[in-house]
């Protein structure tokens, strides 16, 4: 018979690995929260063009990647596709919402499934969350600076240490095209000894060599010429004022004149980070960057924006591989115990008052010894046992501490009270 697994490059987050990645979702929407971003909820799939035209025809994301949608009705396969990432969905929501009628900058911020069919290995996944924050009507810099240190501090306060900002700045319109010539004036007299895809590159995007991942082109882009040495005047004056500002900030930052980024609609800022000693391929703990065309390359205004993704499953290894504890399963604070099987309704409704008062409660539901039913609790780790024996008769019941190993009488109506008591006293001697 056939057994099924979750699709490659992709992965079950179990009950014992959810409370970790609860811990960062809280903490991101709290950052956003003190940052003054709103959430927003786009659609998981889009249409592809917003992708194709978005990201760019020639990116990996688009070119190879791409996670296409096929309906099981009509020849729509071309049509839709799961998300890759958020920011071109979150662009085409602000131009539809009219949102450039409000105050600018538009502040948003997404954490949700992204979708991109590479080859699955560590720390690269077909399906892998992210932690979006954009900032749409603002050229900068000190916006960008201000973006840089909200992802940074979601790092720190997640408990990462020596992470830093690696940090370049790409050029604008007026400036890149003028570099793109000299970059492909210098590969040029290379051009037959570069890889095969290498070599299409230099025709479409040559910036992307300066990413090649093929360790024969090292040397040669080693020596490439620099986008920061072509920057034309505004666009210099921008990157110096942005590392300004985030040395006002205090951001460790690495200048990475080769960081290019794999997504088409960067200009200006960008920007990855990474962790000391985990600087590979796969390791990148998040990026972003400006992207000034997009919304106009989307059909609306010219309107500069700025953002970045954070990717929370290489957070989440890059946690473990530091030492730091995953956060335990919450643990019931009362069991409800009884031999009896007649005391269910009573056992039912027990469970149901506790909770009712906002306590995490289980009635022992099972026909079994009460010894059974109390090793149980143990196992679960519940703080209490709710014992009901012949006391019940006069509205009474045991109330056991089973981390104390002590054990009392109790009214029932007055359980919910003497709980949060005794749970009082426990953290306080603790
Ligand atoms: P990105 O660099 O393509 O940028 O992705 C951001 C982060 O998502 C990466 O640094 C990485 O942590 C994580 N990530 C990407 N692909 C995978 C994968 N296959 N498996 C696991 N994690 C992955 C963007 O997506 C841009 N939208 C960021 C941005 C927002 N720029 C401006 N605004």
């Amino acid at each position: 018979m056939a057994t099924f697994r979750a699709p490659r490059g992709t992965r079950d987050l179990l009950p014992a690995e959810r409370p970790t990645w609860q811990r960062l979702e809280t903490l991101a929407a709290d950052l956003a929260r003190r940052y003054g971003y709103r959430q927003i909820e786009t659609p998981i799939f889009e249409e592809s063009a917003l992708f194709e035209r978005g990201i760019g025809d020639v990116t990996d994301v688009v070119e190879k990647e791409l996670f296409r949608v096929l309906p099981s009705r009509g020849e729509e396969r071309e049509r839709w596709a799961l998300r890759p990432e958020p920011t071109a969905g979150i662009v085409r929501a602000y131009l539809q919402h009219g949102m450039h009628t409000l105050q600018q900058p538009v502040r948003l911020t997404l954490l949700g499934p992204m979708f991109r069919y590479d080859r699955p290995q560590a720390g690269r996944y077909r399906q892998f969350w992210q932690f979006d924050v954009e900032a749409i009507g603002d050229p900068g810099p000190a916006i960008d600076a201000e973006i840089i240190e909200l992802a940074h501090r979601f790092y720190t306060e997640a408990g990462l240490t020596a992470v830093s900002a690696r940090l370049n700045s790409i050029g604008d319109a007026i400036c890149r095209p003028g570099y793109l010539a000299t970059l492909r004036a210098y590969f040029e007299p290379h051009a037959a000894e570069l890889p095969e895809e290498e070599r299409e590159r230099l025709a479409t995007n040559p910036m992307r060599l300066l990413d090649s991942k093929d360790p024969r082109m090292a040397a040669l882009v080693a020596a490439a010429p620099r986008i920061t040495d072509h920057l034309c005047a505004p666009c210099a004056e921008h990157f110096d004022a942005v590392r300004r500002h985030l040395d006002t900030l205090e951001v460790p930052t690495v200048l990475e004149p080769a960081l290019v980024r794999g997504l088409d609609y960067y200009s200006r800022t960008c920007f990855e980070f990474y962790r000391e000693g985990a600087e590979g391929q796969q390791q990148a703990l998040g990026g972003g960057g400006r992207y000034d065309g997009l919304v106009e390359l989307l059909g609306g205004r010219p309107t500069p924006a700025i953002g970045f993704g954070l990717g929370l499953d290489r957070v989440v290894l890059a946690l473990a591989a530091q030492g730091v504890a995953s956060v335990p399963m919450e643990r019931p604070a009362a069991v409800i115990v009884g031999a009896d099987p007649a005391d269910t309704p009573t056992r039912l409704r027990i469970a149901t008052n506790l909770r009712a008062a906002g306590f995490s409660a289980r009635a022992d539901l099972a026909e079994r010894k009460l010894a059974r039913q109390l090793e149980g609790a143990a196992r679960e780790g519940a703080h209490f046992a709710v014992i009901l024996g012949d006391e019940l008769a006069g509205g009474q019941v045991q109330l056991r501490d089973l981390e104390a190993g002590t054990q009392r009488l109790v009214n029932l109506a007055d359980l919910p009270r003497e709980l949060s008591r005794a749970q009082r006293q426990h953290h306080h001697g603790a």
